[in-house]
């Protein structure tokens, strides 16, 4: 078989057969084939897509380039929550210890921030002490005591998707359907699961900016799913304005806190509940989706959810008390607000730029290896549809550095619209896909 055969091949649209997928999966995980034809090969799939046969094939192939995770010993359904990435999405610190809290095991293998968006592993990691680098051992021993742990991927676990979404990110392909679900997918296939609530969000501050592809990725993955005997549901989510108010990683832990004590953001609740409940009702703890939306929201009220969380933190060497007494969180030492030029209703919070605000101040990376600042990022004040005076406060930049202060406060000035007419409401949970 010749690769450059097959870059042709897929550039003029034909499908590629499995022994042909695996050929190029195999030999570039090996480094025997070089990431100058490997670009190529990702650019016309870009360009050509790929039949949901061809996307089966590829996650398959990805998944086979490493190890896959054994839950068997750890008793219960497991299920885990993936989000595509957006601006002020805490969600999994909130649905991960509700469904553990009605008998899910959640077995959370998370990533990092990345570019504008934020990433699990640096919330958590804000918590003072908490560890995320657990053994495999210890992983399933607090799967099995306390139904939730909390780790990283392991360079083990799909090799092929670590190399080629490198690759990706500096060949502009990141933004491919069949790509994104290959990715995510034998990432999360190869975790041991049972079922998987994906939440694949939508709009300015997403990967996928339009509803018709954020439906054709969801399709996607869950025809993934399916083909490989899972449970897959997938919310397509709206991320046109930040998730409740807090960006930026301990100014998120302190909002989880507040929302699993019941007192969080309504748009977030909300979405956690539906998350939770879906994650509940694919465990087969209930017997139906109605009545796991009542579990989500008892284990909420009573305030399971949140003695499950501070048990995770402390479980995992963090300082539980910390959800209580933030000043033991990470604390920025300056602020900044941002108030409104004129009266008039908030017609616009660009995600994408509060995102960009942040990981500029410290909150986020640009490259893997980059350090960040836990305490860093921005409150919102208002959400879209508020009516707002000329100087009322829109936002607060939290920061520990001068340095770039000026070009993020002028980012996230740029981020907001002012109008006279109040623009329609949005709304939240746009589509369900499985
Ligand atoms: N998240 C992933 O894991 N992979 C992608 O390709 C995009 C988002």
């Amino acid at each position: 078989m010749r690769t450059v055969d097959l870059i042709h091949r897929k550039r003029d649209g034909e499908e590629l057969d499995s022994p042909e997928i695996s050929y190029l999966i195999d030999a570039y995980t090996r480094g025997e084939i070089p990431d100058y034809q490997m670009s190529a090969f990702l650019m016309a799939v870009y360009f050509s897509g790929m039949t949901d046969r061809e996307v089966s094939t590829l996650t398959e192939c990805m998944i086979r380039s490493g190890e896959t995770v054994d839950l068997s010993s750890v008793n219960g359904v497991k299920v885990d929550k993936h989000s595509t990435g957006g601006v002020g999405d805490k969600t999994s610190l909130v649905v991960a210890p509700l469904a553990a809290a009605a008998g899910v095991i959640v077995p959370m293998i998370s990533g990092r921030a990345l570019g504008h968006t934020g990433g699990t592993l640096d919330k958590l990691e804000s918590i003072p002490g908490f560890r995320t680098d657990l053994t495999v051992e210890q992983f399933h021993a607090q799967l099995s005591e306390i139904g939730l742990c909390f780790i990283g991927q392991s360079e083990r676990v799909a090799p092929a998707d670590g190399k080629l979404y490198a690759l990706r990110d500096v060949t502009a392909t990141v933004e491919s359907i069949p790509l994104i679900a290959s990715s995510i997918m034998s990432k999360k296939m190869a975790e041991g699961l049972d079922a998987l609530v994906l939440d694949v969000k939508v709009g300015s501050g997403a990967f996928i900016k339009k509803q018709v592809d954020a439906r054709r990725l969801a399709q996607m993955m869950v025809g993934i799913g399916r083909r490989m005997d899972k449970r897959v549901q997938a919310l397509i989510t709206d991320m046109n304005q930040p998730l409740g108010y807090a960006v930026g990683n301990a100014l998120e832990v302190m909002e989880v806190s507040q929302t699993l004590m019941n007192q969080g953001p309504p748009d977030l609740t909300r979405l956690c509940l539906e998350l939770a409940a879906r994650m509940i009702f694919l465990a087969k703890i209930t017997p139906t989706l109605e009545d796991a939306r009542h579990v989500a929201e008892n284990k909420l009220v009573d305030g399971s959810g949140y003695r499950k969380f501070k048990q995770v933190i402390q479980a995992q060497g963090g300082n539980a008390q910390a959800l209580d007494k933030f000043e033991l969180l990470p604390n920025a030492t300056g602020m900044r607000e941002i108030t409104s030029p004129r009266a008039g209703y908030v017609s616009a919070i660009g995600a994408e730029d509060i995102g960009r605000a942040s990981t500029l101040m410290g909150a986020g990376r640009d490259r893997k290896d980059d350090r960040i600042d836990p305490a860093v990022g921005v409150i919102l004040e208002v959400k879209m549809g508020e009516k707002v005076d000329a100087g009322s406060v829109l936002c607060r930049l939290y920061y520990t550095s001068e340095e770039h202060v000026e070009e993020a406060s002028e980012m996230v000035e740029d981020a907001f619209r002012v109008s006279q007419q109040k623009a329609e409401e949005r709304e939240l949970i746009l589509e369900v896909v499985g």
